[in-house]
């Protein structure tokens, strides 16, 4: 990334400058992706590449310019996909231990932790994330809290700098999901938190065609740990993968600033929609995590919750009568995506059955909104 000396660069020209390539007359603009499974090496191994388990130049890149972004002193840790991140990240939990999170969360990050507790007698307690005295409670003889905000799919808003303080003060390590806010809207790491995770398959990446995931701290111990664990684990992504990821990753800003506009309009027009039940969106001042997002976030995400008039049933004809929304699970990328998260038997009963989770992309609002009114207005009929 270029020096300037004067201030600090903003996140959108950190977004297009990092990770890119030395300048030199004749060098390539993008990095170019290394294909080679090892490296010549002999002699008792140094600092330098030597297997492409334990690193290679394209990771490195990314690591530079996403650690860039979240304001984190040390490189990411790219890993295999979100939740080979969620894995690593909550292997800090000892045997017998405890883990807090979330009762509304990544479903999978949940299912995660269910699995530590049956396998490794981790007593996991979920909390309301939006409930600060409630979480801080349950810091109490914690080992790691796993905060996720706003959380996937109910939107709740947790008080990160309050949750991350109460758990500095208890010794308990924070791991905080900023998939759903990415570092343009909230940088837990300079409020304190252990460690960042990401599922980059989602903004970051941008695009659906990548699945991939990523840690970052500020302390070195714990990042060597991170290193050594996706090393032991092998849970590894791909050079082009990585790539591809980077190249994403330069419209991060772009992105997210127009998918952001789209949702908050959206999100004020479905409000008044003789058709939805309930809308979900921290933009919306009636909504429940909206003052609370307006004073810690820089944004307010590009998630909905919807919930039309007419129960699960109504809710599964709106996806069946949209055209231009695509009917799929994940989020994050340029196109409009959504489904109703009670069809996963795995989802939280406590996620409305009607729930319809929206990831708005980038096209034109308009046509976004055209669609689903008549979507709407076809399940209603
Ligand atoms: C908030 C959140 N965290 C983690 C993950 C897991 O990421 P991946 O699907 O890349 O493994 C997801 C995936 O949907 C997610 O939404």
């Amino acid at each position: 990334m270029p020096e300037m000396s004067s201030q600090p660069l903003a996140p959108a020209t950190i977004a297009v400058t990092a990770g890119r390539p030395a300048r030199v007359q004749g060098g390539p603009v993008n990095p170019p992706i290394v294909l080679s499974s090892t490296y010549v090496s002999q002699g008792t191994p140094g600092d330098e590449l030597l297997y492409t388990r334990s690193g290679t130049e394209t990771w490195q890149d990314f690591e530079a310019a996403l650690a860039a972004l979240e304001g984190a002193a040390c490189p990411a840790v790219v890993m295999g996909s979100g939740m080979a991140a969620v894995a690593a990240a909550l292997a800090a939990v000892p045997h017998g231990g405890v883990l807090v999170v979330p009762r509304h969360a990544y479903q999978v990050s949940l299912g995660f932790a269910d699995d530590l507790a049956a396998r490794h007698a981790v007593e996991v307690r979920r909390v309301d994330i939006a409930d600060t005295d409630q979480v801080v409670a349950a810091l109490d003889g914690a080992d790691v809290a796993l905060l996720e905000s706003p959380t996937n799919p109910m939107l709740e808003v947790a008080d990160l700098p309050a949750l991350i303080a109460a758990a500095r003060e208890r010794g308990v390590r924070t791991v905080v999901d900023n998939t759903f806010a990415t570092p343009l809207v909230q940088r837990p790491l300079e409020l304190g938190a252990d460690v960042v995770l990401h599922s980059v398959t989602k903004y970051l990446a941008g695009h659906s065609d990548v699945v991939m995931g990523a840690l970052l701290t500020n302390d070195p111990a714990i990042e060597a740990e991170l290193r050594g664990y996706r090393t032991l684990h092998g849970a590894i992504a791909g050079p082009m993968e990585v790539w591809l990821a980077l190249r994403g990753l330069r419209t991060l800003h772009l992105r997210v600033e127009r998918a952001q506009a789209n949702a908050a309009e959206l999100a004020r027009r479905l409000a008044d929609h003789p058709a939805v039940a309930e809308v979900r969106h921290p933009s919306l001042p009636a909504d429940p995590g909206h003052d609370r997002a307006t004073r810690l976030m820089g944004g307010y995400g590009a998630i909905i919750g919807l919930r039309p008039a007419g129960g699960a049933a109504a809710a599964d004809a709106v996806v069946a009568a949209l055209r231009l929304w695509v009917p799929a699970t994940s989020l994050g990328g340029v196109e409009s995506t959504l489904e109703r998260r009670r069809r996963f038997a795995t989802e939280s009963l406590t996620v409305p059955e009607d729930l319809l989770r929206m990831s708005v992309g980038v096209e034109d609002v308009e046509d976004l909104w055209a669609d689903l009114d008549q979507a709407l207005r076809a399940a209603a009929a």
